[in-house]
């Protein structure tokens, strides 16, 4: 993955321990495009229930979809697919459109191959940029702790989206 850039360690010290101890984190960044497809034949993202109330609502307020959304290098879907956004998300806002993301991104070449970051976190989507806390991860992101810069690159009247998203973490 060309856009992924390690900077230098840091040291964490855990001072809460009763003796000293000192880990050493990796601080590491990651940028990448997420394809949210609700239209079309195949969609990356799934309805999958709803409240009786949420079609009158102007927030979609208690929708939930399912996702398997492709991560791509660039804005282009065509471009290189680096990895998979997989997990649901809900509509759990009533005054703006804000959604409940618990996703995991598993990235499937380059570097970071085979290993995730989960992102838990609200997502304001009309906000130009949306910042989402890094909970975890799995292989070369375990202990994972950090944030995602998100910032939709284009959308339309249907629903579907593609959003930048700039990942820092400390793992
Ligand atoms: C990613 O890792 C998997 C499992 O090790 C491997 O089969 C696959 O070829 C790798 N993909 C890339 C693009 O390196
Ligand atoms: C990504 O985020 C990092 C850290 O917040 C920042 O230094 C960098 O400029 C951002 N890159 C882009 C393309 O927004």
């Amino acid at each position: 993955m060309a856009n992924i850039s390690l900077s230098f360690s840091f040291i964490l010290l855990i001072a809460a321990l009763p003796w000293t101890r000192t880990l050493h984190a990796k601080k590491t960044n990651v940028q990448f495009y997420f394809h949210d497809t609700v239209t079309g034949k195949t969609p990356s993202a799934i309805k999958v229930a709803e409240a009786p109330t949420s079609a009158k609502s102007s927030t979609l307020f208690g929708v939930l979809f399912i996702i398997d959304d492709p991560l791509t290098e660039k804005p282009d879907p065509k471009s290189k697919e680096v990895g998979r956004a997989q997990g649901l998300y809900a509509s759990a806002a009533q005054q703006e459109v804000g959604l409940l993301m618990t996703l995991t991104y598993q990235f499937t070449a380059g570097e970071f191959n085979g290993s995730s970051i989960v992102i838990v976190g609200k997502n304001s989507v009309f906000h130009k940029v949306r910042e989402l806390p890094v909970v975890g991860g799995t292989g070369a992101f375990r202990f994972a702790r950090g944030y995602a810069l998100a910032r939709t690159y284009w959308f339309n009247a249907a629903g579907d989206a593609i959003v930048g998203y700039n990942v820092t973490v400390l793992h």
